[in-house]
């Protein structure tokens, strides 16, 4: 019988079918330039490529093993890449790096709207074939269910002309990192459209694209008129020294709830559509943690990085309890899951994750 496997059009509705990513022969890989300005000043990963350590590597494997065998248990069917050899360089006619990244986080890939998945542009080198983990699953669904689109954006050139050399210098500071974000001066050029699938949130008939260092104007610009059904709007969020991927900085929970991270505040001037529907914009709590763990790109702020099961249920990582604690004084059951030495390969319990099923349909909550 045919059925329709993809369908996915916001991020709460109840979850049915998901992907998890793998840690498998994970990479950090050579500097290039839009990994450089998003790698953080002071971390143990300046100047450092190469595979992750094994145990690292099975440390992760076994966490997001657990996770994925708990959203079973939950009744939710559970997908897995297939890692391709992450230690094979890419060359293009364009350029060329030394190894690739992984076959995690999914989110930064994946778009899921409706019936369709997109495989984004992506903004780094290292990450340009990293669709081919995921081609195995897209055959499937396309063979299985008649209506999945199963879509590509344009392949980027990614030549020295997509980024700003003025990034490129080995200390910036804090102080300059921010004065260029608030001015929307980011690494990434206007060259050609270029994001990455987490850089955007779906809120039905609404899509919210982050504008930072991944995703470029023109990017959002190929966004909007790729679905035209859609509208699309740019944010931006100016305390964040290192804006990539939207899902530590802004969660929507449930229609009329959103959490936003306390240092990278949405302008007021951003807040309009939000406002006018009576939706609620809550600072998120404190991380549990004063620092990242080891070898890894992200902030603390993964604290906030939450998968929604369905309006009433969130998964949150369990060592998190200021947030564990606030998610459950607004009312939602929360399941915790340990996941913060899986941090380092990519990010936290939204990114390692892509959305292939929830039910409901495509609504408007901004008329
Ligand atoms: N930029 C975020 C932070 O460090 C991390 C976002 C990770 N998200 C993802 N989809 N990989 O706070």
């Amino acid at each position: 019988m045919q059925k329709t496997i993809v369908n996915s059009w916001n991020e709460w509705d109840p979850l049915k079918h998901v992907i998890v990513g793998r840690a498998d022969d994970c990479h950090i890989p050579p500097e290039e330039p839009a990994l450089d300005a998003k790698v953080p000043e002071d971390s143990d990963m300046r100047g450092q490529w190469g595979r992750r350590p094994q145990e690292t590597i099975d440390r992760a494997n076994e966490l997001l093993d657990n996770f994925a065998s708990l959203l079973e248990k939950r009744g939710i069917r559970v997908d897995r890449p297939t890692p391709i050899d992450h230690s094979k360089p890419v060359t293009t006619p364009d350029f060329h790096t030394d190894s690739q990244f992984g076959c995690m986080p999914p989110r930064d890939v994946l778009l899921t709207v409706g019936s369709e998945i997109l495989e984004a542009t992506m903004s780094y080198r290292c990450r340009w074939f990293e669709y081919l983990n995921y081609r195995p699953l897209m055959q499937r669904y396309w063979e299985e269910d008649p209506n999945f689109r199963h879509e590509s954006a344009p392949k980027p050139r990614l030549t020295d002309a997509d980024y700003h050399p003025d990034y490129l210098s080995e200390k910036i500071g804090v102080e300059k990192r921010l004065k260029w974000t608030a001015e929307k001066f980011f690494v990434t050029t206007e060259e050609e459209p270029l994001f990455d699938a987490a850089d955007v949130l779906r809120f039905g008939r609404d899509l919210v694209v982050q504008h930072g260092f991944t995703t470029n104007l023109k990017g959002i610009e190929w966004i909007r008129r790729h679905f035209p059904d859609h509208r699309v709007h740019a944010v931006n969020f100016p305390g964040d020294p290192y804006p990539i991927h939207i899902d530590a900085t802004f969660t929507p929970l449930r229609p009329g709830l959103i959490l936003n991270n306390p240092q990278r505040r949405l302008p007021d001037e951003q807040r309009k559509m939000f406002n006018d529907n009576d939706w609620e914009i809550v600072d998120a709590a404190q991380p549990a943690h004063n620092t990242p763990p080891p070898l890894c790109y992200s902030s603390t702020w993964l604290s906030m990085n939450v998968l929604v099961l369905d309006p009433k249920t969130v998964c949150v990582e369990a060592s998190e309890v200021y947030q564990m604690e606030q998610m459950d004084k607004l009312g939602m059951e929360v399941v915790p899951v340990e996941l913060r030495d899986a941090y380092a390969f990519g990010g936290g319990l939204h990114c390692c994750t892509a959305d292939v099923y929830r039910e409901g349909g495509c609504e408007d909550y901004f008329p």
